[in-house]
């Protein structure tokens, strides 16, 4: 086994995403400098290291999709590449000086509190351990690849993949190809997939809203601007940020805002397809913003390609040669593209938390985890989620929420940091009081209505959502407020 110093590192954050990454910036910013960042990847990014496929891009502007303190002024589109995203994140690296604090190649399976000494254990699958008064788990919630079993998956006898392991060693050049799902993902690469595939069949379950995207490239001038100039870059980005903040008046349900939102989609659905059959088909049936709202200018025009059908019976099973669908059609393909989603409901990624008197994550949680401002569950002291439960949005840039997270766990962990016995346990009334509102406030929203979204759990409770702004978000975030937690002694009683 390897072993670990016996360092006692003032945090640990897991993972290098946008919310790791943010967070070691915070911590360089706030001087907490003894913290690590344990990533299991061999480089930074998180969704934008694993996202490769053709045309994955930002669909919140990326004058919006980054830091406040770290503008990406040197964005060439409104709505940037995964290269460019990543490319972003690479240089908070070194703007930050966060490569000394990173370790790759480490994937954490374990965490546990150890209440004797106030310390967390973080376990490694290399077996290395590792020792810190706190625990910043950024794990992500859009990681686990979600591949549905379909009957009969193993006997296809082409390739198979799923969108965020793009099998970038494949030429699908005459090939004939098959997409499961049409969301977020799908409607990203389709058009690209239909450029170059023989045959490219789309299985849609469920019918998208999707607005135009209006993508804007900008000028060398207007480049050297944002750079020599950022006061105009912060201008248009705080437009862009209230624009963005206004929609989310669309994801109320019944309300003229919604029926607007509708009216748009509606419009773009009409300007683009003219064929009535195909246009009903992609008509949904279910409130707007019960998923996530898509932005595209190229899904719709790449469906009315002679080379692209769109299949809404549904699959049945795979063959050896295909899919089968209920219709009793039987679709031959070379290649299958899952563009099915990812595992959202778990919060604590694969490894197993353990927290005051042993108990796990997963048992506190049941189907239906829950934290105070999606950052602290009673039971884990002092051990800070990033977005965690409810911490989701549809309307506007997670990034801006995470940035929100970074600044209150900053606080947090340098209190904390402040004198060896200092626990913060957030107090279970409050985390229930603060959930029944923000369950209350989701019951108006179109993400509690009635469709199938990675939002909600079984039992149709949005557990991955924020019900308000940002803005709001931000107010309730923005101080830490000692009397919300239990202030725990070495003995792991309350004081
Ligand atoms: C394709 C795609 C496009 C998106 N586009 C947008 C967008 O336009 N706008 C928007 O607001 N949001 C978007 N999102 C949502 C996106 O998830 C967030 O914006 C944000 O990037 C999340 O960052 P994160 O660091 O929390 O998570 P992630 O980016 O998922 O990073 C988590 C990191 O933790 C690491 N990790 C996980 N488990 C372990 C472990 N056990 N041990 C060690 N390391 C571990 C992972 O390897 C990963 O590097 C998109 C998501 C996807 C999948
Ligand atoms: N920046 C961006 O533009 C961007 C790009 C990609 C992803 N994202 C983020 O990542 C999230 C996930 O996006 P995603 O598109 O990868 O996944 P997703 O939103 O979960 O969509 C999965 C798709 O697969 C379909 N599907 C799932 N299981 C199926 C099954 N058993 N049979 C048939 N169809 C099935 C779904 O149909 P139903 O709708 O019927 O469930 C849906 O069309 C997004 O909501 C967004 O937050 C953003």
């Amino acid at each position: 086994m390897t072993s670990t110093k016996d360092h006692i590192y003032s945090a640990i954050i897991i993972g290098a995403g946008f919310g790791g990454l943010g967070q070691g910036a915070q911590f360089v910013q706030e001087s907490v400098e003894d913290f690590l960042i344990l990533e299991r990847g061999e480089d930074v990014g998180g969704v934008w290291r694993e996202n490769t496929y053709p045309g994955a891009a930002c669909d919140t502007q990326a004058l919006v999709y980054c830091y406040s303190y770290f503008l990406n002024v040197k964005v060439s589109r409104m709505f940037a590449g995964q290269e460019e995203l990543q490319g972003y994140l690479r240089s908070m690296v070194q703007e930050f000086g966060l490569n000394k604090h990173i370790r790759y190649g480490q994937d954490i399976t374990a965490s546990e509190w150890d209440q004797a000494r106030c310390l967390w254990t973080v376990h490694t699958a290399d077996g290395s351990q590792y020792l810190a008064r706190s625990v910043v788990a950024a794990w992500g919630q859009l990681n686990e690849p979600n591949m549905p079993d379909f009957p009969g998956t193993d006997t296809f006898e082409g390739v198979a993949f799923h969108s965020s392991k793009w099998r970038h060693d494949l030429d699908l050049t005459g090939k004939r190809v098959a997409s499961i799902g049409s969301a977020a993902t799908a409607v990203q690469y389709v058009p690209e997939v239909a450029k170059i595939a023989s045959n490219l069949t789309v299985f849609q379950r469920s019918a998208n809203y999707i607005l135009p995207r209006d993508q804007y490239i900008f000028s060398e001038e207007e480049s050297r601007q944002f750079q020599k100039n950022p006061d105009a870059y912060r201008k248009l980005r705080q437009e862009i940020h209230e624009f963005r903040e206004a929609g989310f008046e669309r994801t109320r349900r019944h309300t003229a805002a919604s029926e607007e939102g509708v009216q748009l989609a509606r419009e773009h659905l009409e300007n683009q397809v003219s064929d009535p059959e195909l246009r009903a088909k992609l008509t949904p049936d279910y409130d707007f913003g019960c998923k996530r709202i898509l932005r595209s200018d190229d899904f719709y025009p790449a469906l009315t390609r002679g080379n692209v059908e769109l299949v809404t019976e549904a699959i049945t099973e795979f063959t050896p040669r295909g899919i089968c669908t209920a219709d009793g059609v039987e679709h031959e393909f070379d290649v299958v593209i899952y563009a099915t989603g990812f595992h959202s409901h778990a919060f604590q990624g694969s490894m197993r938390v353990s927290g005051r008197d042993g108990i796990r994550l997963e048992e506190r949680w049941g189907n239906a985890p829950e934290a105070y401002l999606g950052i602290t569950v009673d039971q884990f002291p002092n051990l800070f989620l990033i977005y965690g439960p409810n911490t989701n949005l549809n309307h506007n840039s997670v990034v801006s929420m995470l940035e929100a997270q970074h600044r209150y766990i900053a606080q947090a962990v340098e209190y904390i940091a402040a004198d060896e016995s200092r626990v913060l346990e957030v107090d279970r009334a409050v985390l229930d009081k603060y959930n029944a509102h923000v369950q209350n406030e989701l019951e108006k929203s179109a993400f509690s209505s009635d469709c199938s979204s990675w939002y909600k759990n079984e039992d149709g409770r949005v557990i991955n959502n924020w019900c308000g702004t940002v803005e709001e978000y931000r107010a309730s975030t923005h101080d830490l407020q000692l009397d919300d937690y239990l202030q725990l002694a070495e003995s792991g009683q309350a004081r």
